[in-house]
């Protein structure tokens, strides 16, 4: 694996390729779906156009790159995996990252590096519930907010409180309600309950989600009580989807599009360079905080098989402007 990175600030490999994900333009679509589990990104290729099993039973856990007319695969050496394909005829991606911020921060700008034009992602995860909300449900985020630890509160003990909770920031409200009616229609024969509320990202499974660890000192005693209080309308933990929305709401030309719509119509000036990104989240509840409970794993393909249509419908619905300012990939 010897390569001649370009530059220590965005170091791309000599054909293209990112540092950590390796895709190079052509080979990310403009709707993605982010999941964390490997095996649930192979469950929505699935669905792509014309794909078989056959197509996605691939032994080696990598290195890979895999190229036929109507797929494209490539597992980096950090275990991003990349499927492209069409769903419906339109070019769609799905990039598993397995898990936490720090992931969801290589894989945002990332694949903003190489695809030209406006993004649609969504997050297909799983969390667990500070409400007494049946594991197996199905939540999709109005907002995420940061839990973090304080660690100057473990290092000094002078510092307040030893979590910190961040203000929400919401998603894209137009793909969020895509995502929850297909959801809704999807769903409407089974006995799925499909929930709308904020959600919380800790930096950690552990210590920020209020689990109990006699191995560290945690001082995690207070942290639903105080998540409840800043936040009475959260009603999931995981550790993504904050850094979903907060990048998206930070991308350059959200920001400058803001400013442009903010100025009298006199002054206003074309944007040339649109990249917006339109971000939404839906969790399956693993884990129900109130009463202990886990969500036994044999019921999690048959739940993921109901979401994954939703998902790829609001990908594809969601409104990215004139097509031809899009990412052409291979294949479609
Ligand atoms: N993922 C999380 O981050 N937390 C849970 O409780 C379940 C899944």
């Amino acid at each position: 694996y010897s390569h001649i990175y370009s530059s220590a600030n965005f170091p791309l490999e000599d054909n293209g390729r990112t540092y950590h994900v390796s895709t190079k333009p052509g080979e990310v679509a403009n709707r993605v779906v982010t999941v964390g589990d490997h095996y649930r990104a192979f469950q929505i290729a699935e669905f792509f156009d014309n794909v078989t099993k056959e197509d996605l039973d691939v032994q080696d856990p990598g290195p890979y790159e895999i190229k036929k007319p109507h797929l494209f695969m490539y597992m980096s050496k950090r275990k991003f995996l990349t499927i492209t394909g069409t769903y419906q005829g339109v070019p769609v991606s799905v990039v598993a990252i397995c898990m936490g911020l720090p992931m969801m921060d290589f894989f945002i700008r990332e694949t903003r590096h190489v695809v030209k034009g406006p993004m649609a992602i969504i997050r297909f995860g799983s969390c667990g519930t500070i409400k007494d909300i049946e594991t197996g449900s199905i939540a999709v985020a109005t907002g995420a907010f940061m839990v973090s630890r304080n660690y100057n509160y473990f290092i000094n003990k002078n510092e307040e409180s030893p979590y910190l909770i961040s203000d929400a920031c919401s998603g894209d409200k137009e793909l969020q309600e895509l995502l929850y009616k297909n959801l809704k229609k999807e769903c409407k024969n089974e006995n799925i309950k499909i929930i709308k509320g904020l959600n919380g990202s800790a930096d950690s499974f552990y210590s920020s989600q209020a689990r109990h660890d006699n191995n560290f000192i945690d001082c995690n005693d207070q942290l639903f009580d105080d998540i409840r209080k800043k936040h009475p309308n959260c009603i999931t933990l995981e550790m993504e989807t904050f850094g979903l929305f907060h990048l998206a709401k930070c991308s350059s030309s959200t920001y400058h599009k803001k400013e442009e719509e903010e100025k009298p119509a006199s002054k206003k000036v074309k944007l040339s360079n649109n990249n917006e990104i339109k971000a939404a989240a839906t969790t399956m509840i693993f884990a129900n905080r109130v009463n202990n409970t886990f969500i036994s794993t044999e019921k999690v393909p048959i739940l993921q098989d109901k979401m994954i249509k939703s998902i790829l419908d609001s990908l594809i619905q969601i409104n990215l402007g004139d097509e031809k300012n899009l990412q052409p990939v291979e294949g479609s």
